[in-house]
């Protein structure tokens, strides 16, 4: 039996920007050892379960980030976002953010606000329709039960 489609959203963008393609061997304490590949395969399982397609995207240039807001916008589809460290430094991905009118929620693996000052910033946030962080992988897991939980309540 093909799975009943979450009403109102057809498919997910994650999007994750630079040195992520990294995750399994990076900082293994800070950002655990589970591996980007590890993440997509979770994700598409779960998605497939829901009826939805995932869209789900590497990049560590900045302008691509931009354009494939721009993408999902278009689509009218939600994104969860790991900008990496141009979370914390991109206007650019702020105003596509906006521009294009995109649903994002912002998710980071480890949290932000126990590390480094310059971690504390981000430009994402103000324009996100929310933030997880800090619950390793399982924050990408979370970003999706909120995308879908919301989705269902409207429905
Ligand atoms: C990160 C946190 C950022 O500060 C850092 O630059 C990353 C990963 C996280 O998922 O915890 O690249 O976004």
């Amino acid at each position: 039996m093909s799975p009943t489609p979450v009403l109102g959203m057809k498919s997910v963008y994650v999007l994750n920007g630079p040195n992520l393609n990294l995750l399994g061997t990076r900082e293994p304490a800070t950002y655990g050892t589970v591996t980007l590949a590890d993440i997509e395969a979770r994700l598409k399982a779960r998605c497939a379960k829901e009826g939805l397609t995932l869209d789900f995207r590497q990049t560590n240039v900045e302008g691509e980030l931009v354009t494939w807001l721009q993408d999902a916008g278009k689509a009218g589809a939600p994104v969860i976002l790991n900008a990496g460290a141009y979370t914390h430094t991109s206007i650019a991905i702020h105003d596509a953010i906006r521009g294009a009118g995109v649903k994002v929620i912002e998710v980071h693996l480890s949290n932000v606000h126990a590390r480094e000052d310059f971690r504390h910033h981000s430009m994402i946030s103000a324009v996100a329709a929310g933030v997880i962080l800090g619950f390793g992988a399982l924050s990408y897991d979370l970003a999706l039960d909120a995308l879908i939980a919301q989705s269902k309540n409207k429905s």
